[in-house]
C-alpha cells in the first residue's frame, strides 16, 4: 500500500484509509457477501468516497505539481495533453485495487509456500538473489490472480477437439494454465530452478499487467526481507483460513509464529 500511494502522491498520513477502501473494494465484488444489491450499493458508496479524495488531491496538486503520478498525468504534454479529470480519478482508482490486494496476497502466498518449503527458505535466506527465480516461480504455482472473466471470443476457435463458437463468453483460468503438464515438467512441483518458466501469472498480450515491475520488486524485497530477519518462522495453521474469492486467491490471515526478529 506504502508503495502505490507513494507513486500516486498520496500523503503518508492518509494511507490508512487506502487500506480501508482497497479492502472494502476486494469485499464488496466477493459473491458470498450480501445481496447483488447490496454490493452494488457499497461499491457506489466507495466509489463517491474515493473519488472525491481522489478528486481534492488532484486539485492541490494542479496548484502544486510534485513529482508523483497524479501530477504527471495532470500536466502531460503529449500529443493528448493532460488527462480529463474523471479518466484521471478512474485510472488511480484503477491502479489502487490492481496494486494492492494482488501484490499482498503474492506476498503471503509466497511466505505460506517458503514456509511449506524449508529447504528453499533457508537458501533465500542466504542468497537473496534467490527471489528473483523464486517470485516466477510462485507466480506460476500460487498466482494471486487465478482466473479472467469478462471476455469473448472473436472467432470460431478450435481447442483439443472443441469448437468455442464466436461471441461466447469466456473464463480464462490462468492458474490452471500455468500448471499444464503439456507446458511445465511437474507442474503440481515447486521449483525456484526451473529453467523455462513462461507463467501466465500476470496475464498475457495487450492486457499483460502493467504494474508487473513494481509488484515483481516489491515481493522480492519483502520475500528475502523476511527470511533473512524471521527466526525460526513456523505456521499456526496450515492451510491458513482463505478469502472465499474464485478468482483473487490468497489468504485471508496468514498467522505464523518466530523466536526473533534479526536486525
Ligand atoms: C503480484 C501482483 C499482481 C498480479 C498477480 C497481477 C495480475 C494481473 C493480471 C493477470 C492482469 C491481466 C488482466 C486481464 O488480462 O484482464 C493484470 C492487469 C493489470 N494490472 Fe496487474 N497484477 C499485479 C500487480 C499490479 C500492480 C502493482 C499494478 C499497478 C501498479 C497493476 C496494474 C494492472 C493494470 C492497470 C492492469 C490492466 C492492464 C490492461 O488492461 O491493459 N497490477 N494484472
Amino acid at each position: 500500500m506504502a508503495a502505490i500511494c507513494h507513486l500516486l502522491g498520496v500523503p503518508r498520513e492518509d494511507e490508512p484509509r487506502f487500506h480501508h477502501w482497497a479492502d472494502a473494494t476486494v469485499e464488496a465484488f466477493d459473491p458470498t457477501t450480501g445481496t447483488f444489491e447490496e454490493r452494488q450499493r457499497r461499491r457506489s458508496q466507495i466509489t463517491r468516497e474515493l473519488g472525491e479524495y481522489l478528486d481534492t488531491l488532484a486539485e492541490a496538486r494542479v496548484r502544486r505539481p510534485g513529482d508523483d503520478l497524479i501530477s504527471g498525468l495532470l500536466a502531460d504534454t503529449g500529443p493528448h495533453g493532460p488527462m480529463a479529470r474523471t479518466d484521471l480519478l478512474n485510472t488511480c482508482a484503477l491502479l489502487l485495487v490492481a496494486g494492492h490486494e494482488t501484490t499482498v496476497n503474492l506476498i503471503a502466498n509466497g511466505l505460506l509456500t517458503l514456509l511449506r518449503h524449508p529447504d528453499v527458505l533457508e537458501r533465500l535466506r542466504h542468497d537473496p538473489d534467490l527471489s528473483i527465480p523464486l517470485v516466477e516461480e510462485l507466480l506460476r504455482y500460487e498466482p494471486p490472480v487465478h482466473m479472467l472473466t469478462g471476455r469473448s471470443t472473436l472467432a470460431d476457435i478450435d481447442i483439443a477437439g472443441t469448437t468455442i463458437p464466436r461471441g461466447s463468453p469466456l473464463a480464462l483460468v490462468l492458474a490452471a494454465g500455468s500448471r499444464d503438464p503439456h507446458r511445465f515438467a511437474e507442474p503440481d512441483h515447486f521449483d525456484p530452478d526451473r529453467a523455462d518458466n513462461a507463467h501466465l501469472g500476470f496475464g498475457s498480450g495487450i492486457h499483460y499487467c502493467f504494474g508487473a515491475p513494481p509488484a515483481r520488486s516489491e515481493t522480492q524485497v519483502a520475500l528475502s526481507a523476511l527470511a533473512r530477519r524471521l527466526v525460526n518462522p513456523r505456521l499456526v495453521t496450515d492451510p491458513p483460513p482463505y478469502r472465499p474469492n474464485p478468482a483473487l486467491r490468497g489468504p485471508r490471515r496468514l498467522m505464523i509464529e518466530f523466536d526473533a526478529i534479526a536486525p
